[in-house]
């Protein structure tokens, strides 16, 4: 499974690099809203640190403006992916897009219904948000499951992008659902590499290192 930052910080993009673990980086307006970047110029300097599909969202929502906002993003970088909210017109861009060999990342997925309409109109991913499915006493993973079945069943070539993920469990989960992509914050990317027998066997390990006579 591939492993996306969700983030706009470069900061944490570069500490994410340097574990050596992230294969692109999803943004959104809110995420790049703490960069204090323009969007073009916030968007390039990620698309110098990771050698991936990077996500960069449009703020229209007439398929004519999300198209022209698309278009311009695309220019920023080889790797860049066009991310779309999951609306009407945003389908409408999408189908556009994708003849125009333009990849999108069709977002705000909450149902398998709308996954459905998105790999028709031929997404490259598809992002159904699951930490917000929980946040309302729903089973985000369960969504996992059922979109990775029916594209399965179907043989849609649009990749499951697991988003608005929020602890290690949700990682694992869609590991083992086979989802196609997960895209963490910071903070979850470091709770995965976290064990606590890890650590007490190392600090083990490294005490007995010590007795082992040197000559
Ligand atoms: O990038 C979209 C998604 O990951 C948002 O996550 O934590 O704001 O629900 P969150």
């Amino acid at each position: 499974m591939k492993i996306f930052i969700d983030s706009g910080d470069i900061a944490e993009i570069k500490e994410a690099q340097a574990m050596g673990v992230i294969d692109g980086v999803t943004t959104n307006p809110s995420l790049l809203s703490k960069a204090g970047k323009p969007t073009k110029a916030a968007i390039a300097e990620i698309c110098e640190v990771v050698d991936g599909p990077i996500s960069a969202e449009v703020v229209g929502v007439e398929a004519q403006e999300i198209l022209r906002e698309g278009r311009e993003l695309a220019k920023i970088h080889k790797n860049v992916v066009v991310k779309v909210p999951l609306i009407d017109e945003g389908l409408k861009a999408v189908r556009i897009f994708a003849a125009e060999g333009i990849k999108t990342n069709v977002t705000l997925c909450f149902s398998a219904s709308q996954a459905l309409l998105a790999a028709k109109a031929g997404a490259t991913y598809i992002s159904p948000f699951v930490g917000r499915i929980d946040d309302i006493s729903g089973e985000g993973m369960d969504l996992i499951q059922q979109i990775v079945q029916i594209y399965r069943n179907y043989e849609f070539k649009t990749e499951v992008l697991t988003a608005s993920v929020r602890h290690p469990v949700h990682f694992v989960q869609a590991a083992l659902i086979g989802a196609h992509v997960a895209t963490l914050p910071l903070k979850v990317i470091k709770q995965l590499l976290k064990h606590p027998l890890t650590d007490i066997g190392l600090a083990q390990f490294l005490a007995d290192a010590k007795k082992i006579p040197q000559s």
